[in-house]
C-alpha cells in the first residue's frame, strides 16, 4: 500500500473517528474542556453543535478516553430510537438488566442505580451523538431524564451532540423548557486555511511521516478550497491523492494530483447510481 511508499507507519487519512489523530483548534479545545467540565461539575445538560464531518464524534471518543475514574458514560449513537429503546440501550451500557421491562420499570431501575452511584461518589453521563435526529418528543423525554435529581445535584449528566439542525430544533417553541436547562452550548466549525495546513501535517506526523512536505503548499490551498475546511472531506481527498501519488510514483503531491483526486471523487456519485 501507499504507506510504505511514503514511509508511513499507518494510513494518515482514514475516515474513522480515531481520537489519536485529533487535531484541536481553539474551538475544539474549548468544546472538549467544557464538555468534560459539564460532566465533572454535574451541570445537567450540555450541548455541542457542529457541521457535518467537523470532528464531533472524534471529540467524543477522546472525551470518553479522558474521563476520570469516577465517571462512567453510556454512549448512544443511534438516535433514531424510541424513549424505551433509549432507556434499554442506556441500561445495557451501564450493566443493568433491561430485558422484558417496561419503560416505567427501566426508568425506576435507572433512578435507583444513579442514586447508588451518587452515594458512592460516582458520576454517570449519558452521551447522545447524532442528536439532530432526536424527535421533539424524545428530546422532551430527555429533559425528564435530566430532571432526576436530589435537592443538591443532578443524578444524570447529559451531553447532546449533533449537527446544526439540533440547534434549529432546540430553538423551537415546544422545546423551550429543555433549552432553559442547557447549561453550556458550544460550536465547532470547519477549519480555516491555516488550520487545514496544520491539520494535514498533524495527521501525517501521527502516521509516522518524516517529511512535512508530502503535500506542496499549492496542493494544500487547493484541498482547502475544495473541502472548505471540513475534515472528513480533507481526509477523503488526501487519501485519494496519496493513492494517485503512489500509483504514479510521485512522492510529493502537487496541485494537479489534487485536481485529479477531485475529479475521481466527483465521478463517484454517478457510479454509485448504477
Ligand atoms: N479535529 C479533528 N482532528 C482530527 N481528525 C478529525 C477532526 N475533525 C474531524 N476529523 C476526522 O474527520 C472524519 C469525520 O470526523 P467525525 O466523524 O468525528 O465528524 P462528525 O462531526 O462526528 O461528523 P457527522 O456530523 O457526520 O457525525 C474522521 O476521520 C475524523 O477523524
Ligand atoms: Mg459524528
Amino acid at each position: 500500500m501507499y504507506t510504505d511508499f511514503f514511509s508511513l507507519s499507518e494510513k494518515p487519512f482514514s475516515v474513522a473517528p480515531d481520537p489519536r489523530f485529533l487535531y484541536l483548534t481553539p474551538a475544539h479545545r474549548e468544546a472538549l474542556a467544557s464538555l468534560i467540565y459539564g460532566i465533572r461539575e454535574k451541570m445537567g445538560i450540555v450541548c455541542l453543535i457542529g457541521e457535518v464531518g467537523t470532528g464531533k464524534t472524534t471529540l467524543l471518543y477522546k472525551l470518553m478516553g479522558d474521563l476520570d475514574e469516577n465517571i462512567r458514560a453510556a454512549y448512544i449513537f443511534n438516535s433514531k430510537v424510541t424513549f424505551k429503546e433509549l432507556l434499554m440501550a442506556t441500561s445495557s451500557q451501564l450493566g443493568l438488566r433491561w430485558e422484558r421491562k417496561s419503560a416505567f420499570l427501566l426508568l425506576e431501575e435507572l433512578r435507583r442505580f444513579l442514586t447508588r452511584q451518587m452515594l458512592d461518589g460516582k458520576i454517570i453521563a449519558l452521551i447522545i451523538d447524532e442528536a439532530q435526529n432526536l424527535t421533539p418528543s424524545l428530546l422532551e423525554h430527555i429533559r425528564l431524564l435530566s430532571n432526576m435529581e436530589t435537592p443538591r445535584q443532578k443524578l444524570l449528566q447529559i451531553l447532546l451532540v449533533g449537527q446544526p439542525e439540533l440547534g434549529q430544533k432546540l430553538r423551537g417553541n415546544k422545546l423551550r423548557q429543555l433549552r432553559q436547562r442547557i447549561t453550556s452550548l458550544r460550536f465547532i466549525s470547519p477549519l480555516e486555511e491555516e488550520d487545514t495546513r496544520s491539520y494535514i501535517l498533524h495527521r501525517l506526523k501521527i502516521a509516522g511521516a518524516n517529511s512535512p512536505n508530502i503535500f506542496s503548499p499549492e496542493a494544500i490551498s487547493r484541498i482547502f478550497q475544495y473541502s472548505r475546511g471540513v475534515p472528513r472531506l480533507i481526509n477523503t481527498l488526501c487519501d485519494n491523492a496519496m493513492l494517485i501519488g503512489y500509483g504514479t510514483g510521485k512522492k510529493t503531491i502537487e496541485e494537479v494530483v489534487i485536481d485529479e483526486a477531485i475529479a475521481d471523487l466527483e465521478i463517484r456519485p454517478i457510479m454509485d447510481e448504477d
